[in-house]
């Protein structure tokens, strides 16, 4: 072997010219195999050098060592050279062209509905009236049995109402809040007389058509003191509606009602007298004065505190402010519809 210096040479040059051809890592790796791998050509030679001996042997694995540092030097190199052209090609296809012009950022805009909560608001805190919220899982007792809803009245039933498999963890009946008015007993109870408040949110019954979806805005309102009357009632709601709606040709009419939880009770319908919708009433809220057995379970004495309490649809008033016939238009995220109601004036 060491009698032929040149074919261990020409090896290293014919595997080097491998590794330096290899276009991939796998055919470097291929390359790799057949030189120093265990079936290599490198590794075949080196596999001869016990059948040599003494001195000979001695400068044949100098040789063969040589050879294979050779070998692993081109591989080292060749991956470098490998990684590097991938790193290059990926820069390339990732350029960023700053010449193009950009996209653009749409402004976010607030939701109509948001925008008629926050009107309500700020009407009735002009009137000193706080805001409050309350749970939308709401326990049985505060959506109906402390509201002086009976066992059995309709409301309860499985066709008007979600019902929450899971109880709470001291064994509570739990339901979609079906309606506003449990945050009336829950505030109550948290406040002293005077109270004055309104609380927005979302209500949820088993219903949907279009002017009915699962999932609907109300907002509640009560005022308890020793002397509110259904006068106190008429005139903070008619002046809620002219003030809401930016017009005093505005009616406004009471008619008798039930609620379990008011007593007596009564509709609240308003008419336009001009514009598409003139001479035609409108239903915009349930209301009423406070029936005893609720003030009670608010912890006030009925013979001492009287109020009355009114709970109105949210979408109902944005449909009628804004014209909009169909009330599932709020809840299509259909941009083209949104975007109305945050056009930006001048
Ligand atoms: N909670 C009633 C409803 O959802 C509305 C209402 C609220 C009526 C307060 C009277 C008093 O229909």
């Amino acid at each position: 072997m060491s009698s032929e210096p040149n074919r261990i040479a020409e090896l290293v040059a014919r595997l080097s010219e491998a590794i330096e051809a290899a276009a991939s890592p796998a055919e470097l790796a291929n390359a790799k195999a057949r030189a120093i791998g265990r079936d290599g050509a490198l590794t075949a030679e080196m596999k001869q050098l016990g059948k040599l001996g003494g001195a000979e042997k001695a400068a044949a694995g100098r040789e063969l060592n040589l050879a294979k540092q050779a070998i692993e030097a081109a591989i080292a190199a060749r991956e470098q050279a490998l990684a590097s052209a991938e790193l290059d090609a990926r820069l390339a296809q990732e350029a960023i062209d700053v010449t193009l012009p950009g996209r653009g950022t749409g402004a976010g805009g607030l939701h109509p509905i948001t925008l008629t909560i926050e009107r309500i608001e700020a009407i009735f805190r002009s009137i000193g009236f706080d805001v409050a919220d309350g749970p939308e899982i709401e326990e049985d007792f505060y959506n109906f049995t402390a509201l002086n809803t009976p066992e059995n009245h309709p409301a309860r039933s499985m066709h008007d109402t979600f019902y929450v498999d899971a109880k709470d963890a001291q064994g509570t009946n739990l339901v979609l809040r079906t309606h506003t008015s449990p945050v009336q007993v829950r505030y109550a109870r948290a406040h002293k007389p005077p109270i004055r408040v309104i609380a927005p949110g979302k209500t949820y019954r088993v219903d949907s058509d279009a002017t009915h979806s699962p999932m609907f805005h109300q907002f509640e309102g009560l005022w308890i003191d020793e002397d509110v009357s259904f006068t106190d009632l008429k005139s903070v709601y008619s002046d809620f509606l002219r003030r809401f709606f930016e017009r005093d040709d505005l009616d406004v009419r009471f008619r008798p009602s039930y609620f379990p939880f008011t007593e007596p009770s009564a509709e609240i319908d308003m008419r336009f007298a001009d514009g598409p919708l003139a001479g035609r009433w409108l239903e915009v809220s349930g209301s009423g004065q406070v029936h005893p057995n609720v003030v009670r379970n608010y912890g006030l004495d009925p013979e001492r505190y009287i109020g009355f309490a009114f709970g109105s649809g949210v979408e109902r008033l944005a449909m009628l402010r804004y014209g909009v016939g169909d009330l599932r238009l709020f809840y299509e995220n259909d941009l083209r519809f949104l975007q109305q109601f945050n056009r930006r004036e001048g």
